[in-house]
């Protein structure tokens, strides 16, 4: 914080770049700020001290600076508390603190969610999809125009099967009132019936042959898988408040690829193999990448290359990010090869956003032994969850069945972005519904405390703080946690990690419980008493403003 401030300052002053050189220091107590010497005495031919003792003074000339001391080779800086406390409440009638223009309109799509069709939603696509939706909201509250893709898995020999399926043990009509569970079940069953009868898999793929001849029954079929699993997910998807711009999947680039192939061709990057055209990267150290089978098919590369050209071309985008687990790490640094190799002009402004693995704490999810774990059902789990708990400490809440859905599916929402990306995690209901612990539930319940507060305590006059009242340590802790968040939101778009929001407004959620339980707010002196409401007043609009970021309901009472 204030660091591009003190640079600024420092360099039209002195001539010297000591931006990048400023540390936190680890105990608060230390002062706001630190400014090492010690790289500088190699090109300044001085010794740190002296150094140190040269820049303090002019350090202390500015404004929000209240106190340097020269220590060992380094300046501790102080910030004016009363100033720090004035700057974070002239926001006090902002909402919406960290939004800005540094975007400047510049275009990113985000590839996140991209179910497969007829295939399960399991809680394995929790992070994708919010992941993918924090990213989106976090671009476009920074002035980006963010365009949210959802790359359907919609093609390929399964929808051959499922006619197959359907045909032999059930009926459109079944399959549209049951639903995609019901449509996953006829799937399983198609592969422990081919095992013992391997001509179905011969009928499957004429069915797969006839829907890419667009044949009529057949592309009937298809939509029919198609709506119905797009019905289902559409509904988790307005639970989670997640959206998409373009529901462009692979099948819509189905007569997009060969124009892709035929840049391939006329460079010479697509060579054969075992009847089977591919780019050999082994000069990259990477295997082949498969783009069209010794049966003509076109694989899910083929697509993800017509994919990219089609983005460029419709968007123009800034930046192209993928959000997709870390097991097709390999996948992207091929396809990102291969379309450089290409000449594709943005390839280097592709990014795979990859994130870990998620799993159950009993270890109950197994794909391949049919036991799914439903996104669905954990979330109506965590939901029944809520409202037992809510029951349980506040029998008498109003709207309960809401608070209820807010808490339970922010709780499960907040648990995929609170750690780095790359993690895995294992998943586990009572400890994301922990009201004591690093959950969206603690942080819902310190917001719905401070509106709480706020609605006892009545008006605050905001034309007249005191803000020589809102400088002891608890108070201050705050103060700063408030002017840093929008470079906190910051940050977490330049990493593509919305956990650095999440981690701070728990870090700001736990000052606060900090500065609550030291200080009384209402019965106090008047001025104080302002003082502070108008503190926590802010404290609970940042959380608001972040807890919405992540696309969590921020209930006002709880
Ligand atoms: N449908 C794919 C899967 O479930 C994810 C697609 C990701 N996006 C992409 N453009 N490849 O694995």
């Amino acid at each position: 914080m204030y660091e591009k401030e003190l640079g600024s300052a420092l360099l039209a002053k002195t001539g010297i770049d000591v931006e990048s050189m400023f540390e936190k220091p680890k105990d608060p107590k230390m002062g706001d700020l630190a400014l090492p010497c010690f790289r500088l005495a190699k090109t300044m031919h001085k010794a740190p001290q002296l150094i140190a003792e040269e820049l303090a003074p002019i350090i202390k000339e500015e404004a929000f600076v209240s106190d340097v001391e020269v220590v060992n080779g380094y300046v501790n800086i102080r910030f004016d508390r009363q100033e720090m406390a004035r700057i974070a409440l002239s926001n006090l009638n902002n909402e919406n603190i960290a939004i800005s223009d540094e975007g400047n309109g510049k275009t990113i799509t985000i590839d996140y969610s991209s179910v497969n069709i007829a295939k399960p939603f399991h809680i394995g696509h929790l992070s994708t999809t919010v992941i993918g939706g924090a990213l989106y909201r976090i671009f476009t509250h920074l002035g980006y125009k963010v365009v949210g893709i959802n790359h359907l898995g919609d093609w390929g020999t399964q929808f051959g099967k499922l006619i197959v399926a359907t045909k032999k043990w059930s009926s459109l009509e079944e399959v549209s009132e049951k639903g995609v569970e019901f449509l996953n079940g006829l799937y399983v069953k198609f592969h422990q019936v081919a095992k013992e009868e391997p001509s179905l898999e011969d009928e499957a793929r004429a069915e797969f042959k006839k829907i890419e001849d667009g044949d009529k029954e057949a592309t009937k079929y298809y939509e029919v898988f198609k709506k119905i699993t797009l019905d289902e997910v559409g509904k988790i998807y307005d639970t989670l408040k997640i959206k998409f711009d373009s529901y462009n999947g692979e099948a819509f680039y189905n007569d997009k690829m060969e124009a892709c192939l035929d840049i391939l061709r006329e460079k010479n990057l697509l060579v054969q193999s075992d009847g089977a055209w591919v780019v050999d990267l082994e000069k990259y150290g990477m295997p082949p990448c498969l783009l069209i089978k010794a049966d003509g098919a076109t694989l899910y590369a083929t697509r993800d290359i017509a994919a990219a050209y089609y983005r460029a071309k419709t968007y123009d985008f800034y930046k192209n990010l993928y959000v997709v687990a870390y097991q097709q790490n390999l996948h992207f640094k091929q396809l990102f090869k291969v379309l450089e190799l290409m000449g594709f002009a943005k390839y280097a402004d592709c990014e795979h956003i990859a994130f870990g693995m998620v799993s159950l704490e009993d270890g109950a999810m197994s794909t391949r032994e049919g036991r799914v774990v439903w996104l669905k059902d954990v979330l109506n789990q965590s939901v029944e969850k809520a409202k037992e708990i809510i029951n349980e400490k506040n029998p008498n809440l109003e709207d309960k069945d809401k608070i209820a859905q807010s808490v339970g599916i922010g709780a499960v929402v907040f648990s995929a972005l609170y750690n780095q990306r790359i993690k895995d995690i294992t998943f586990s209901l009572d400890k994301v519904l922990n009201f004591d612990g690093e959950t969206a539930p603690y942080i819902q319940y310190a917001y719905a405390r401070c509106k709480s507060i706020i609605r006892k305590a009545g008006n605050i006059n905001t034309s007249n703080i005191d803000f020589a009242c809102l400088t002891d340590d608890e108070t201050y802790a705050i103060v700063k946690d408030i002017l840093s968040f929008k470079e906190a939101v910051q940050t977490a778009a330049r990493l593509r990690e919305p956990c650095v929001v999440s981690r701070h407004i728990m870090t700001i959620v736990s000052d606060f419980n900090r500065f609550y339980i030291d200080h009384r707010i209402v019965d106090q002196e008047e001025k104080i008493k302002n003082a502070r409401l108008a503190l926590v007043s802010i404290t609970a609009n940042v959380i608001k403003e972040g807890l919405t970021l992540l696309g969590i309901d921020a209930p006002e009472v709880m």
